[in-house]
């Protein structure tokens, strides 16, 4: 048997890890079998979920390399000595649906601006523990940000140098979090790495967004609200790939470096409601056609050069992609169902209620 490659972090602290990508990560790592232990910080808002973690949590193996605490980023009480124990932080926590920050923006500036800030607080002072040699090294700060930041593309490909203008309060606050986490590496030499991640989609995934919300919707014969003309195009990254790039920034990225993540999936939202329609045999008479987003961005689309340079490359073709995650949610009714319910049908009124009432065919 070989064995795992030495990992360059052994004791990890992830942010977020009970979301949508943070567990994948974390279930990911702690399967190789590598030693490395991991701390989860997650505040276990709507979107945050301990079944995410089951896999890892009803292994012996792996549950003993995992603790898990509830808490908030923003709170530097909470992060301080967290921090304080680890050679890596991996951020992933934040208010991350850009329909919520339209209806409601202060939750996304407190996560996704003071958390990252405080964050960054956390590792100056390890950093000036570790000049007093008081540790060996300062933690790396690795910060993850999304391809929404560059905002709506028209044509060509973003690539890391380019202007930041995003034109959502959520991919407002990520630009934010990581123009912050940037003068961190700038002003004081901390040990700052930057992902910008493209759309996410696979297993365990909110059904608030489109792909898992369309997927659950259809299973119970539901309208499908889609936003405009629906030609929207995302460039759709499976989970794993993603979580795969990240840890592979973290292990071998330069410090100070910003690294797009693109699929090289890109689709018309119309595209892949049809696919996840077909694999599912329901029909495109449930697509409704309704207001569209405010400000909605048209298309994102980026240039994955410099990450193919550091050694990354994704595995998961989309359609190969898209066939197991309607599967992974037809066969998980158990994880998806409870999230639907609750404070889910007050937030599910208030964003789609006038829409589906003033929606028609989509054709
Ligand atoms: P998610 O909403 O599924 O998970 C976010 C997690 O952060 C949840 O577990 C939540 O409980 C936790 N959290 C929120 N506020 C917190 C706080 N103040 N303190 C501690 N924990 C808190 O999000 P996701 O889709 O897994 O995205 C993870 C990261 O990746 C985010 O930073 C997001 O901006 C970024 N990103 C996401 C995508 C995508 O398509 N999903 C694409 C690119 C980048
Ligand atoms: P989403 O999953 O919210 O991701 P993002 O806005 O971060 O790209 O949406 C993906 C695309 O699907 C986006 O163009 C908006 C569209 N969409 C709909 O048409 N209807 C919906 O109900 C949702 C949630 C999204």
């Amino acid at each position: 048997m070989t064995q795992p490659d030495e990992p360059r972090f052994r004791r990890l602290l992830v942010t977020g890890g009970a979301g949508f990508i943070g567990s994948c990560f974390v279930r990911d790592r702690l399967a190789r079998r590598d030693g490395t232990q991991i701390v989860v910080l997650d505040k276990l808002t709507y979107a945050g979920n301990r079944a995410n973690l089951a896999p890892a949590e009803s292994d012996p193996e792996e549950a003993a390399r995992l603790r898990f605490v509830v808490g908030d980023i923003a709170d530097p009480q909470v992060v301080a000595p967290l921090v304080a124990d680890v050679d890596a932080v991996v951020n992933f926590a934040a208010e991350s649906h850009v329909d919520r920050s339209i209806l409601e923006p202060v939750d996304f500036l407190r996560t996704d601006v003071m958390g990252v800030h405080v964050l960054l607080e956390a590792c100056r002072t390890e950093q000036a523990r570790a000049r007093a040699g008081e540790r060996a090294a300062a933690p790396r700060m690795l910060q993850v940000s999304t391809d929404e930041v560059y905002g709506s593309v028209e044509t060509g490909e973003s690539a890391e140098q380019d202007r930041l203008e995003p034109r959502s309060p959520y991919s407002a606050a990520k630009a934010a979090g990581e123009l912050l986490a940037r003068s961190y590496f700038v002003t004081y030499g901390l040990d700052v790495v930057i992902t910008r991640g493209s759309n996410t989609y696979g297993p365990y995934h909110h059904p608030e967004k489109l792909i898992p919300l369309f997927i659950t919707n259809a299973i119970d014969d539901q309208q499908l609200p889609l936003y405009g003309d629906g030609m929207q195009r995302r460039d759709w990254l499976y989970v794993a790939d993603h979580a795969g790039a990240i840890g592979h920034v973290l292990e071998h990225g330069e410090s100070g470096e910003v690294y797009n993540i693109p699929a090289a999936n890109e689709r018309a939202n119309r595209e892949v409601v049809a696919a996840l329609l077909e694999r599912l045999g329901k029909p495109w008479s449930l697509v409704r056609r309704v207001a569209d987003r405010p400000g909605h961005d048209r298309r994102y689309a980026m240039d994955g050069a410099k990450l193919a340079a550091l050694g990354w490359k994704n595995t998961m073709p989309f359609e190969d992609g898209l066939a197991a995650t309607v599967d992974w949610f037809r066969t998980n009714e158990a994880w998806w169902r409870p999230i639907k319910s609750g404070e889910w049908e007050d937030y599910y009124r208030r964003q789609y209620a006038a829409r589906l009432a003033d929606s028609r065919d989509a054709e």
